[in-house]
């Protein structure tokens, strides 16, 4: 299958300038038209708000199979390292159609509860507070580096029971796996991904174990007692994919989450200046920079049949590319949308966290680390800005965006 890309518009999303600035190539594209098949991902490419609402609302003609897949198959070298770690993809949460994902998303949420959540905003609070103290120093901070790469790790750490100690440990798991599934590495690379990937499968597999033999007050423990009526428990290997997932998609996310805010509210001076003066509307900000810059710009969905999507003819088995950032900013849904507004009384219309049965789990905690993360640096620092003339870069995948640094100073 040919490209049906118009000439003018160029999809190179592992370099910039996409990386840099995807927003670009969203506006570009979305006008041209709704979906385009680019041969080299062999994706079909999603644009618009309707069509991705549609389709994540539709599991029965749009499966999840693919969600967590390799974008391009491993080499066999990669393939049989996490073989022999004895990782499987095999369907459990986020690659699952229902009816098997109805249960796994039951147990979940028993296990995940809003109180669980609701628990966690003293400790959130209280890391932020140390880390200003501790690390904010000189008038100059780098807001990745010493707050949002680590504060994220230690909240999802606390709920799931893995120790603080661990955090680089599983960060560079963590990272490596989104690079075998979201990134184009190189077959050297590859190797070496799969073999961090392994361990930090035997990780979480390790933390299950500890769990059964001794069971303790957190997440994971709660999913393996988990209990939906006289269904059977989750296999052991079912609470580890879970386990597994969380100890990438409950941090990665919200590290960019904290880094994609920080950047929006200093460069936009009124808006920082309000969020200073009148905390209460750091919720519709925080709503507005998960539109406006998305910390997953894209995910992923396969056709079970050959279906029509906005108006184009797409056959069955396609792999689609959902380009959630490009959706947050349809004209069709939000007024002006190149515009960041703090105000806007439908942003929360994003698509951000998904929708329908797959709708993020973790969603609430996000938010939660967000408001509190932005109302301790408002109120003790409402002189910082960004500092001028740095490049700021990203990881380069398809779905997880958020800056690898920022830099930021303030005076006295
Ligand atoms: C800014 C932060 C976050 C963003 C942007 C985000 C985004 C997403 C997206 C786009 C999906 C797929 C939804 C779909 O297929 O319809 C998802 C699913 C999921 N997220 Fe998040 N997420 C974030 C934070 C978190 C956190 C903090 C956790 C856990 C503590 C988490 C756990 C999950 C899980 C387990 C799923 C799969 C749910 C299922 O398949 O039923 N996420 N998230």
């Amino acid at each position: 299958m040919p490209s049906n890309l118009p000439e003018f518009l160029e999809f190179d999303p592992f370099r910039d300038p996409y990386l840099a600035d995807p927003y670009v190539f969203f506006a570009k594209a979305r006008a041209a038209g709704p979906v385009f098949y680019d041969p080299a991902l062999d994706y079909w490419i999603v644009t618009r708000h309707a069509d991705v609402r549609r389709i994540l609302q539709t599991p029965k003609l749009f499966s999840a199979a693919n969600a967590l897949a390799p974008l391009s198959p491993l080499c066999p070298h990669a393939q049989s390292i996490l073989t022999q770690a004895s990782f499987s993809a095999d369907p459990v949460l986020t690659n699952a159609d229902p009816p098997a994902h109805t249960r796994v998303r039951r147990l979940a949420n028993i296990a995940f509860t809003p109180r669980r959540v609701a628990a966690m905003e003293p400790f959130v609070r209280d890391i932020t507070q140390r880390f200003m103290r501790e690390r904010f120093a000189n008038g100059r901070v780098d807001l990745i580096r010493d707050l949002a790469w680590e504060l994220p790790a230690l909240v999802v750490f606390r709920v799931q029971g893995v120790p603080a100690a661990d955090v680089p440990r599983v960060k560079a798991g963590a990272e490596s796996r989104l690079l075998v599934m979201f990134g184009h590495p190189s077959q050297e690379q590859q190797i070496q991904l799969a073999h961090s990937m392994a361990s930090f499968w035997r990780y979480a597999k390790e933390l299950v174990d500890a769990r059964t033999a001794q069971p303790r007050d957190d997440f994971t423990t709660d999913l393996i007692l988990a209990r939906d009526h006289d269904l059977p428990a989750l296999s052991r290997h079912g609470v580890t994919t879970v386990v597994f997932g969380l100890l990438l998609a409950g941090h990665e996310t919200t590290t960019n989450l904290i880094g994609n805010t920080m950047r929006r509210v200093l460069t936009d001076r009124n808006a920082w200046r309000e969020i200073c003066r009148s905390p209460e509307s750091i919720p519709n900000a925080v709503e507005e920079i998960l539109r406006f810059d998305s910390s997953v710009i894209a995910w992923r969905r396969r056709t079970t049949e050959a279906v029509e999507i906005g108006g184009v003819a797409v056959p069955a088995a396609a792999n689609l590319l959902l380009l959630i950032g490009s959706a947050n900013r349809d004209p069709a849904v939000f007024t002006d949308p190149e515009r960041f507004d703090i105000h806007r009384a439908n942003a929360d219309q994003h698509l951000a966290f998904g929708l329908g049965a797959h709708y993020c789990l973790g969603a609430p905690l996000a938010l939660l680390e967000a408001r509190v993360v932005l109302e301790e640096i408002s109120a003790r620092y409402p002189g910082m800005r960004l500092t001028p003339d740095q490049t700021l870069r990203f990881l380069p995948n398809i779905s997880f965006r958020g800056p690898l640094s920022l830099l930021a100073e303030w005076d006295g």
